[in-house]
């Protein structure tokens, strides 16, 4: 059995053999984290892969991440190191659900957040992140029908912003669902002096908008972001103490990048399983024996291409 420290030393070689480019999501594993060329949320990670000059990404994140990387550069090749990487909430939809759902309000277009399957993209007619969801749904004309897909958190939390009537799937992502109001509250009294950082698929975002109103939290203290946003956030603020509604894992990367600031999760078991699934040795795997491939048929790839450019020219 190797030491962490003889995989990382075994990795940067094979690294450099394979001429690959190692990306990894906010809520990977610390190791995973360390040993990466960049660490952000799932749209960096495919714009780094296709800017980079490797050919060969290793994606340290969940596969629907990996899939994006692949459409957004086809001349590369891209690996998972675990192929088990999944996601609750990509799974909440398929692209056949979808296209029955489509055949019931056959006038809607669909907005489709990033967390679906190529797919389940190539059905759409419109992507989106959690930092750009308001601004997609804002640019579509008023008298359209929308259907958002696939999380109801989010999807509620733009109706409630833009005032549109959204047909919402009710899809959720586990780790996020599990947030409840009580759980804010009982947090931002214990550190009264905190800001609050909460991500848009959280179960309790449309009820964190009340208490905002209410005035039960307060909402210059409230601040709903994607991971990617909070990371900008947490490094301009003058604040030095936050509370993060969002995976664990992002707590190593905001404190590396903000060694002066403290960062508590409101909850410590907001872990998702599928993001922790990849480890050094898996890595390592991966980068000797390219493992294990993410491939997207080139008609798929073309399809979902449509909705994410899309998604480009409304917001950058
Ligand atoms: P971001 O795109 O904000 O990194 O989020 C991805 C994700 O899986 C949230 O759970
Ligand atoms: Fe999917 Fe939730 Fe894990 Fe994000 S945290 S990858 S949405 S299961």
């Amino acid at each position: 059995m190797k030491t962490d420290q003889e995989y990382i030393s075994e990795i940067k070689k094979w690294k450099k053999k394979r001429g690959a480019l190692i990306l990894a999501h906010n809520y990977q594993i610390p190791a995973i984290q360390d040993i990466a060329d960049f660490v952000g949320d799932s749209l960096e990670l495919s714009r780094q892969a296709a800017k980079s000059s490797e050919k060969l990404i290793v994606f340290c994140g969940v596969h629907f991440m990996a899939e994006s990387a692949a459409i957004f550069s086809p001349e590369k090749t891209v690996f998972i190191p675990d192929l088990g990487a999944g996601c609750s909430l990509a799974a909440s939809i398929d692209a056949q659900e979808l296209r029955r759902w489509k055949a019931k309000y056959p006038n809607a277009v669909v907005v489709t957040y990033v967390n679906t399957t190529a797919e389940v993209k190539a059905e759409s007619d419109y992507c989106c992140t959690s930092s750009n969801a308001i601004a997609v749904v804002n640019s579509i004309p008023k008298d359209k029908q929308i259907l958002f897909v696939p999380d109801m958190f989010l999807g509620s939390y733009v109706a409630k912003i833009t005032g549109r009537d959204l047909i919402i799937y009710p899809g959720e992502c586990h780790v996020h669902a599990r947030v409840r109001p009580e759980d804010i509250l009982s947090k931002m009294k214990a550190q009264p002096d905190a800001d609050f950082l909460i991500h848009p698929e959280c179960g309790c975002v449309s009820n964190c908008m009340h208490l905002v109103a209410n005035g039960d939290i307060p909402a210059e203290k409230t601040h709903i972001l994607s991971t990617g946003g909070m990371m900008k956030y947490t490094k301009i603020s003058k604040k030095s103490d936050f509370i993060v509604a969002t995976e664990t894992g992002i707590i190593h990367q905001l404190k590396k990048q903000n060694p002066k600031k403290n960062f508590a999760p409101l909850r410590s078991d907001m872990v998702c399983q599928f993001m922790k699934i990849i480890t050094l040795p898996k890595l390592l795997n991966s980068l000797i024996n390219l493992e294990f491939e993410v491939k997207v048929p080139k008609e798929i790839a073309e399809k979902a291409r449509v909705p994410i450019e899309r998604m480009f020219k409304i917001s950058n």
